[in-house]
């Protein structure tokens, strides 16, 4: 019986923010794997797309004063070009806001109602009596109702984990307007993950994957199994089927892009989109380990219950650590994909490199630059880089190329025992296992012709030298081969060095078996350029930067006492006379009555008031502020303003001037 074709797809990125590490260390791996994959003859299609709905997005898009759909779009093409240029390259890139997903969503919606699967039920939801409004997930804050932790309102983001149904949060807020929100009945619809129980243990049971994903969600699935309530009061996401009022969850309709995304790729390609999704099929989701829940428990029951084929394997990755912190964009322990890596010349490859090898797909990921440049400089360019050059370098010189004859069957024999332990390692997405059994591979080749030194066998054996040189060169053709879906770029460039003209990735993996036969080589050049210390530092101090912003930033202003307070003296005052100070843009020399005296104060407020405007206005002045010289005038005292445009306090009923603030 054939094999259906695989499948492969990544968690989708929200369209509110740049692209990350956080991102590529699910991404670089499923590209790897995928890569791998087509190279043993295997039919893959690599799907993913951009996730466009939910309260994130309508928030951040609020914030910029755009609309969620720009937004998306903006997002889209970034996620879209960057992964291109970090050599991650889908079939099909969609948008879960575009036509198909709309439409396969309420198919499936439509399926799970006839199938009895979704009903309706009166919840009572957060509601805010100022903005007027239902606060569906992000728009409100609150406790966790599990561990009393500070929560979000569809997940305690700071605590447990836990996801949380709408009314569930205690001691709602508002997010816009912090008012405390009440609760407020309305209708809404459940998905009944509850009926699946039975039929997901059994499933889990057989799900391929990573452990990791497959052990927690049997363990999640032996507590209760909530049912879900999958519509939102919001404007923006894909309409419930017959309720122009009600919007899908954005899990809903986030997986079943999945779909949307392998539909629209096939209508492209004259293919058959059931084929991947309907009855036996090798659907493979590639995953951060935080959203195991969603795709081992939630989205094969929507699956199931709908009638579609379920997932295969959930490949889960760990978590990425930023210098031994918690990942966290507010914090400063995030690297950016573009800003901090690629927009600097680094090379895309050495990144794939370092996520591939660090650690085990499903272990934590500490990222450090001092790490990444000693794992460069020590793996990619001293072992891998220096065993090609010294071969292509030897070859190139005496022999202009690749000698005439045979491959010692010792050297072929090694090939293959890595060739099979590399497949075996892929197969069981153990990345990292790969990645260093072909270095290995590469530290053989090292080994074998350092001992066998054929720049001296040359002076008396020039055919012994040649056969040393024959054998280095399979092995290199060998790494070439094999390296390919860490490194595609530098691998391209190494089989161009051994003489050949296509393309390295329209090679079987399990090729480097197969004899380089006698021909010229191009002039080798290193392959690898060495991270400097330098460099590294550099990298460094802007990530070092950014964490000392974020921290300024997050800082709180200590708390004073009343008596404190009392020290300050603010007085409301009138502007008797204003004029520009000469040579300075930002200055304004004011003269204020603040009641019985006039005094002179020089304020920061020329760009955005003329000193015309300003005399007549009663202002908040602080009065008991130590004198001082500014662009050498005294000034005697400050006015008070808000805000980046220095919007003015002024009392809001008329006051003498003079008349104390308290
Ligand atoms: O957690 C996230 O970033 C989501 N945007 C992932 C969605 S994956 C899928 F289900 F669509
Ligand atoms: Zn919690």
């Amino acid at each position: 019986m054939t094999k259906p074709p695989l499948l492969v797809t990544c968690g989708l990125p929200y369209t509110n923010g740049p692209c990350h590490l956080g991102h590529l260390r699910t991404y670089v791996p499923a590209d790897c794997y995928v890569r791998y994959m087509r190279r043993t003859g295997e039919e893959v299609v690599f799907v993913s797309g951009s996730d466009n709905h939910g309260t994130p997005i309508v928030v951040s898009a609020e914030e910029q004063g755009t609309t969620p759909r720009a937004l998306s779009e903006k997002y889209h093409k970034h996620f879209d070009e960057t992964f291109k240029r970090i050599g991650v390259v889908f079939d099909h890139f969609g948008m879960t806001d575009d036509p198909a997903n709309h439409h396969r969503t309420q198919e499936i919606m439509e399926r799970l109602v006839k199938n009895g699967y979704v009903y309706k039920q009166v919840v009572h939801q957060a509601y805010c009596p100022k903005c007027k409004r239902f606060l569906p997930d992000r728009y409100v804050e609150g406790t966790c109702p599990y561990c009393g932790k500070q929560a979000r309102g569809d997940e305690c983001d700071q605590g447990c984990g836990k996801h949380l149904e709408p009314g569930e949060i205690k001691d709602p807020v508002c997010k816009v307007c912090g008012t405390k929100a009440e609760f407020r009945d309305q209708e809404h619809y459940f998905f009944r993950l509850s009926a699946f129980k039975d039929y997901l243990l059994p499933y889990l049971d057989k799900l391929r994957g990573t452990s990791n994903a497959k052990n927690y969600a049997i363990g999640w699935i032996k507590e209760e199994l909530h049912d879900w309530c999958i519509t939102r009061t919001l404007e923006w996401g894909v309409k419930f089927p017959g309720r122009d009022d009600l919007v899908v969850y954005v899990w809903v309709d986030a997986p079943i892009g999945y779909i949307a995304f392998t539909e629209e790729w096939a209508a492209k390609n004259g293919k058959d989109w059931r084929r991947y999704w309907c009855g036996d099929n090798r659907v493979t989701h590639f995953i951060g380990g935080d959203i195991i829940y969603h795709h081992c428990i939630f989205w094969p029951g929507i699956l199931h219950g709908a009638g579609y084929g379920e997932p295969y394997a959930v490949v889960a990755s760990g978590m990425v650590k930023v210098d031994d912190h918690k990942f966290s964009k507010s914090r400063g322990y995030v690297v950016w994909t573009n800003e901090d890596y690629l927009d600097k010349g680094l090379p895309a490859d050495y990144l794939r490199y370092y996520l591939l090898a660090y650690t085990s797909h499903t272990k934590e990921l500490n990222f450090s630059w001092k790490v990444f440049g000693e794992r460069i400089n020590n793996e990619v360019v001293n072992i891998f880089g220096n065993f090609l050059y010294r071969t292509l370098f030897f070859a190139h010189k005496e022999f202009g190329g690749v000698p005439a004859g045979t491959v010692d069957p010792a050297i072929l024999a090694e090939i293959e025992k890595c060739q099979k332990s590399v497949d075996d390692q892929m197969q069981a997405y153990e990345f990292k296992g790969a990645v260093d059994t072909v270095m290995a591979l590469a530290a053989f080749g090292n080994t074998y012709i350092q001992t066998n030194a054929p720049w001296k066998l040359i002076k008396t054996d020039r055919a012994a030298a040649a056969q040393v040189i024959k054998n280095s060169i399979q092995i290199a053709k060998a790494l070439s081969l094999l390296i390919e879906p860490v490194m595609p770029v530098k691998a391209q460039e190494s089989w161009a060095q051994l003489g050949y003209t296509d393309k390295v990735a329209a090679h079987r993996v399990d090729e480097g078996v197969v004899i380089v036969p006698e021909r010229q080589v191009p002039t080798p050049a290193p392959l690898f350029a060495r991270l400097e210390e330098k460099q590294i530092a550099e990298l460094d101090a802007v990530l070092q930067t950014r964490v000392h912003d974020a921290d300024k930033k997050t800082e709180k202003t200590p708390m004073i006492s009343i008596d404190d307070f009392s020290k300050v003296e603010m007085k409301t005052g009138k502007v008797l006379a204003a004029e520009a100070i000469p040579k300075s843009s930002k200055l304004l020399k004011l003269q204020v009555d603040v009641g019985g005296e006039t005094r002179q104060v020089v304020s920061g407020i020329a760009q955005f008031y003329k000193p015309e405007e300003l005399v007549g206005k009663d202002v908040v002045v602080l009065t008991n502020l130590a004198p001082a010289k500014i662009f050498g005038f005294e000034s005697n005292g400050m006015i008070l303003a808000a805000g980046d445009k220095a919007s003015l306090l002024m009392p809001l009923n008329p006051v003498e001037p003079g008349t104390k603030i308290r």
